[in-house]
């Protein structure tokens, strides 16, 4: 079965990005002139999906108007005869179809994917969370999608951490059975670095089949007090297979400060745009930088 709809947690806080996620959702960060969210979304599309489900809260309401038509703005770029503006806010509206649910409660992201439910029904769906930005070639859905086809199972988006990292992710212990596939044998939810079983992350990249909901509505809360995914897939991992995809692309954490500055600065150089302008200006910097024991 085609996988034709995905699910957007978005509700979390991000208090890792304080005080810029004071009053506005870090998803709308802006990664050089696009929300980080846009970028997600676009992801999503560009494999294959159809529909998507903001499950959201307090406080996240510009994700909604992001995503809806600017009438205003859209009179007023047509008055001035903006043709190039107009279509670019117009397109926004028109990526995909949209449904929102609010989580009411910040209970943890296995709650949030549980507020999915009725959304779902009984299909195979897509989870991607908004820190994870993922510059691929082919976009990294895509490639968890075609290890989903192939196996019809659960699978995850997996990367190799530095070990003293590996207690700000889930960690999962797996078989390799090719290239870029494992087969997961054990999973812990953000393990101190002395238990993780391995130095393979999960990344915010999910395809999940429906079998899910039972076991998240029963789930005991788990790290943080949260009702964790990662427990819930190792429990589903005891009746059906749950595979890894190490993708190929890079990887930008932007609900990290650094992580942000990275992902827009190799973004920006990637930019035909300034490409060229950005370049000088950061080798100049660095130049100065290098003299300057100030800087
Ligand atoms: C969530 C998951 C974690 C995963 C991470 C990827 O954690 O619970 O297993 O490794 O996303 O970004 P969060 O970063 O939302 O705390």
């Amino acid at each position: 079965m085609q996988v034709k709809k995905a699910v957007f947690p978005v509700a979390g806080l991000g208090t890792r990005f304080l005080p810029a996620t004071k009053a506005s959702p870090k998803e709308m960060l802006p990664l050089i002139d696009k929300p980080l969210v846009h970028y997600v979304v676009e992801e999503a599309v560009a494999a294959g999906i159809e529909q998507i489900l903001f499950v959201t809260g307090r406080g996240k309401r510009s994700i909604e108007d992001y995503f809806d038509i600017a009438f205003e703005l859209e009179a007023l770029l047509y008055d001035k005869g903006k043709d190039a503006e107009l279509s670019q806010v117009r397109e926004i509206a028109e990526m995909v179809k949209i449904f929102y649910v609010r989580q009411q409660q910040a209970l943890g992201l296995g709650h949030a994917i549980l507020c999915a439910r009725e959304f779902v029904g009984e299909e195979p769906f897509a989870v991607l969370l908004g820190d994870d930005i993922i510059d691929a070639k082919r976009p990294c859905l895509a490639q968890l999608l075609d290890v989903h086809y192939k196996y019809q199972g659960t699978v995850l988006a997996l990367e190799q951490v530095p070990m003293e990292n590996i207690s700000a992710y889930g960690c999962v212990k797996a078989n390799r059975i090719s290239d870029q596939i494992f087969e997961v044998i054990d999973m812990v939810e953000k393990p101190k670095r002395e238990e993780a079983p391995s130095d393979l992350a999960i990344i915010g990249r999910y395809v999940l089949t429906p079998d899910i909901f039972p076991i998240l509505e029963s789930l005991e809360p788990g790290k943080g007090g949260e009702i964790q995914l990662t427990d819930a897939i190792l429990t589903l991992l005891s009746e059906k297979a749950v595979y890894g995809c190490q993708f190929e692309g890079i990887r930008h954490d932007c609900g990290d400060k650094f992580g942000f500055l990275k992902a827009t600065v190799d973004m920006a150089l990637k930019r035909n745009e300034f490409n060229g302008r950005f370049r000088s200006f950061l080798r100049q910097r660095l130049e100065e930088c290098d003299n300057d024991s100030n800087c």
